[in-house]
């Protein structure tokens, strides 16, 4: 029973977006240093999230890579990661041979500050939080631990481009923030992601191991790490100049798209929270959140059918975006955060998980179901219809 209101299209292709791609074919489709494409996107990137440093990169979780790296995490290092998050938040770890210690969430997905705080040894080198569905995690309990332990707090973003905190944008007062920009995104450039920090050795270190020679010699300022210049120490992890070209005009339209979708998040929460049973997950004070989604949470205790059967209703009634996330989960489930030693390259040997139960995250991943954030002219069009979807299953199993 779908209609035009069941299935958003992001990002719209534009006319704009389509002679940006096509200007880009003509002028260049690899650039070796940060001209071009890349300093137009990373120029603007840094004016519109207020940060000193910032890398164009070729995914979210190389971001994420460049970011650890860049801060030199390294065998021996313990770094606390949330329980609850996409894999790819803690997985770049793997290969710099750290120690994951996980951390439970709060009632809101998002990592609990105490929990992360029990945690803390002296072999920490690191804190990393994922602001989930957009939400932003309690920075100043954050800020006040990493900085009475001496520790780095590291942002994994990709939810959350444009949420601020107390005013702030999330990702420009934390040691280092990643966002991924890849195909659902909020900005996205197909496959992509930035990389941003205060740090300038820390953005040197991500230069050099993504982004060698031209780059490097042209940014690398630091004595000890110019001789690594040429060769880079490892990889390329540029994002493609036509993945920047897609990315590069929706920039312009950001500020709009957000105070849309933040409309359209209080229309919903509205809504959804006038029926018995549903509300939205809690929102910190200080925090204005991205809306990459908008995370519901169902009281089983007031409808006759589970979690499931109630978002097959919704989709079968035309809601087709209500989606209960799959591979965003508590991470213990996962192969490689409970049985790291079976992958055969032998640094790896010093990643051990201990095979917990997070029951907090376990909660939340049982109770939740996530919606799209509509922006644009049609946004009204998908509240009223989803509104009535949800508002017609919730009569249908009251209990
Ligand atoms: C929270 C989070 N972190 C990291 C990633 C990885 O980003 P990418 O798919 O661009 O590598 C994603 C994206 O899917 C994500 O949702």
């Amino acid at each position: 029973m779908t209609n035009q209101y069941s299935k958003f299209s992001h990002p719209k292709f534009s006319d704009e977006i389509k002679n940006s791609v096509q200007n880009q074919l003509f002028e260049d489709i690899s650039i070796y240093d940060n001209s071009g494409i890349y300093e137009r996107l990373e120029g603007e990137f840094k004016k519109k999230f207020n940060v000193e440093n910032a890398i164009a990169v070729n995914s979210g979780t190389t971001a994420l890579f460049s970011m650890f790296y860049g801060a030199g995490i390294a065998r021996g290092d313990e770094v606390i990661v949330p329980s609850y998050t996409f894999f790819a938040t803690c997985a770049p770890l793997h290969q710099l041979g750290a120690e994951l210690k996980f951390a439970d969430c709060g009632d809101n997905g998002n990592v609990d500050p105490k929990t992360v705080e029990a945690l803390v040894t002296s072999k920490t080198k690191a804190v990393v939080v994922t602001h989930m569905w957009g939400i932003p995690c309690d920075m100043d309990e954050l800020m006040d631990i990493c900085k009475r332990h001496n520790l780095l707090l590291l942002e994994d973003s990709s939810h959350a481009h444009g949420a601020t905190w107390d005013g702030k944008m999330i990702g420009s007062f934390s040691d280092g923030s990643a966002w991924s920009f890849q195909g659902k995104k909020i900005l996205t450039s197909g496959e992509g992601g930035f990389f941003a920090t205060k740090h300038r050795r820390m953005y040197e270190r991500a230069v050099l191991v993504g982004h060698f020679n031209k780059r490097a010699k042209k940014e690398v300022r630091n004595e000890d790490l110019k001789d690594f210049a040429i060769t880079g120490t490892g990889l390329n992890l540029r994002m493609h100049p036509l993945g920047a070209a897609v990315v590069m005009p929706q920039m312009s339209h950001f500020e709009q798209m957000m105070i849309e979708k933040r409309e359209t998040a209080m229309l919903m929460k509205k809504g959804i929270e006038l029926i018995d049973g549903l509300k939205v997950a809690r929102i910190p004070e200080k925090a204005d959140p991205a809306w990459y989604a908008l995370p519901v949470l169902f009281d089983k205790t007031k409808f006759t059918i589970g979690l499931r059967e109630f978002v097959t209703k919704l989709n079968e009634l035309g809601a087709v975006e209500a989606d209960i996330p799959g591979s965003t989960c508590p991470l213990n489930g996962y192969f490689l955060f409970h049985s790291p030693h079976k992958i055969s390259q032998d640094y790896s040997e010093k990643i051990r998980v201990e095979k917990r139960h997070f029951e907090n995250a376990i909660n939340f991943q049982n109770s939740m179901f996530k919606l799209d954030v509509w922006y644009g002219e049609e946004r009204h069009g998908f509240i009223d219809n989803y509104l009535t979807i949800i508002n017609k299953v919730a009569e249908l199993y009251r209990k």
